[in-house]
């Protein structure tokens, strides 16, 4: 037994010197150590010895091990430091070489349009609010005056989430949470997200809205002439605008404002089909319907509201007339705008 020891002590002794990667010597550790390995192997077989013999040889063992194991820990450690210097080698880093260029991100035309907008009627007085994008249907239809048939209502165009719950299709909503959290007077206005199912060169599933609305006494449609013809000046310079009377359940009277045509200046051209005008928002008077709705006294308390799309001013403001290049990500487009 005391040679089967000595011997493998000798065998490891000139393997090691003739190990030259990590691996191997991880091999040759478990070849000897292992829990199969040669020495565990005569370990396990010290059990069948005499009681004088075991101690000797147990220790005579144990010696071996303490050997072994101690002479791969110091190889490991060369083999180790040999193998990383050898890969630092390999590895240099030129760091003369131009680092790579990161680009500097820019708004996107939409959102810079919504702050333009926004601020020009911040600088009116007006409160900015906002909504949640998943409406219930009472908000988003029925406090405004919209009964369960007409036709904006349909499974087409709205996207339902369950029977009471739709993505808003308009922000128009946003008009009966700020009522029923503030009371009158006061102005404000409202960007946001809006989703429709629809989808063409004019129509994408999700665009872009902004609401406003104002309320107190004696508000009249004299004051959203003037209000509304002023902003619009403001995003177009001075310009012409015309009211045509329409139909929104919330608003009565309502009315649809025209801008002269920002191509042609009124003479006529494919954008503004021949007429000359541009549409650019819906508007009239609040409908004490909706007033009602949220427990607003219809006989004393008066108030205008109106609705554009943004995207709609973005594409008039930059000459873009494909509305879904706003979505299509490509930044050969967006890097156009420096804002
Ligand atoms: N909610 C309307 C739409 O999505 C836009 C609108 C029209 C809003 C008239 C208004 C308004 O507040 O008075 O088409």
């Amino acid at each position: 037994m005391k040679g089967i020891i000595n011997a493998l002590k000798d065998e490891v002794a000139i393997s090691l010197t003739s190990t030259t990667s990590v691996k191997e010597l991880e091999d040759l550790k478990i070849e000897i150590l292992g829990k199969k390995g040669k020495l565990t192997d005569i370990m396990k077989g010290m059990r069948n010895l005499s009681k004088e013999e075991r101690p000797v040889i147990g220790q005579l063992a144990n010696e071996v091990r303490d050997f072994i194991t101690n002479e791969i820990e110091t190889k490991m450690t060369e083999l180790k430091d040999t193998e990383k210097t050898i890969r630092m080698n390999n590895e240099t880093i030129d760091i003369s070489l131009p680092g790579r260029e990161t680009g500097t991100g820019r708004l996107h035309p939409i959102t810079e349009t919504m702050d333009f907008l926004k601020n020009i009627f911040i600088e009116m007085g007006f409160d900015v609010a906002a909504g949640p994008e998943l409406e219930t249907t009472f908000n988003n239809f029925d406090a405004l005056n919209i009964p369960e048939t007409h036709p904006s209502r349909d499974l087409q165009d709205t996207f339902y989430i369950d029977d009471n719950t739709v993505l808003r299709t308009h922000t128009s909503p946003v008009q009966i949470r700020y009522m029923q959290n503030k009371t009158a007077p006061f102005r404000m206005v409202c960007p946001g997200k809006v989703y429709r199912s629809d989808y063409d060169v004019s129509h994408t599933p999700m665009f872009h809205q902004m609401e406003g609305l104002m309320v107190g006494e004696n508000i009249s449609f004299a004051n959203l002439k003037a209000i509304l013809t002023e902003f619009v000046n403001k995003v177009f310079g001075e310009t012409n605008v015309r009211f045509r009377p329409h139909f929104f359940p919330f608003t009565e009277p309502s009315a649809e404002m025209d801008v002269e045509c920002v191509i042609c200046k009124g003479k006529g051209c494919r954008l503004c089909k021949n007429t000359g005008w541009l549409e650019i928002m819906g508007c009239g008077m609040v409908d004490p319907e909706v007033l009602k709705s949220v427990d607003y006294d219809a006989d004393k308390i008066s108030g205008f509201a109106f609705g554009m799309g943004i995207e709609r001013i973005a594409m008039l403001r930059h000459g873009i007339d494909d509305l879904r290049a706003f979505y299509d990500n490509d930044l050969r487009f967006l890097k156009q705008f420096n804002f």
